[in-house]
């Protein structure tokens, strides 16, 4: 190949290189209207429980054990901290939880109830990073969290409001 044909293909090759790159920044959206699509969100939620479970395991705090009275307190403790997001019962998110992204879940819902009682801990410790999910360590005392982890574990049996 002459002197003169290679050049030609690397100036085609770098051409179709701007090219693709300006379609694909084109169509990128970083709205957070846009549905995650399905293989989106399958990685993001295996991320996110991969993640959640290594630090978990690593939490060393003694569980309170569940019991009617604290799961109330957790409610009381829900309806000044977490009701702007996940609405008042907990499984009906507002309209700001449904306008974020990743969404706000529905806290009474098999995926969420999938979470261990540290798990869930630890989720409202910490929260999640680069979602809207808050952690709340700074201002509850562990024991609020595990109030709250107990309120979250009845929430199978209340239906939405
Ligand atoms: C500013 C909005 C906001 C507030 C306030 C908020 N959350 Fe969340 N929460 C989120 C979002 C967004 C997610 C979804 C995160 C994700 O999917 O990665 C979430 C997820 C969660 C999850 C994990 C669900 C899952 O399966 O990923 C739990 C548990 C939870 N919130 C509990 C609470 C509790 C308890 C409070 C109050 C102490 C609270 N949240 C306050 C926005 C909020």
């Amino acid at each position: 190949m002459s002197k003169r044909s290679v050049s030609l293909w690397i100036v085609g090759i770098v051409i179709l290189i701007i090219l693709s790159a300006g379609f694909a920044f084109y169509r990128a959206s970083i709205s957070a209207l846009d549905e995650p699509g399905q293989f989106e969100t399958a990685l993001a939620t295996k991320g996110k429980h991969i993640i959640v479970g290594h630090q978990a395991a690593k939490m060393h705090v003694t569980e309170l054990p569940y019991s009617d009275a604290s799961a109330d307190t957790g409610a009381i403790v829900f309806s000044v901290e977490c009701t702007a997001c996940h609405g008042k019962d907990g499984r009906s998110p507002t309209h700001i939880g449904q306008s974020m992204y990743p969404r706000v879940p529905d806290l009474g819902s098999p995926e969420v109830q999938k979470w261990s009682n540290i798990e869930l801990f630890w989720i409202v410790q910490h929260g999640i990073r680069l979602s809207g999910m808050p952690g709340f360590e700074k201002f509850n005392t562990e024991e609020q969290s595990w109030h709250l982890v107990h309120f979250i574990r009845t929430l199978p049996n209340h239906p939405k409001q």
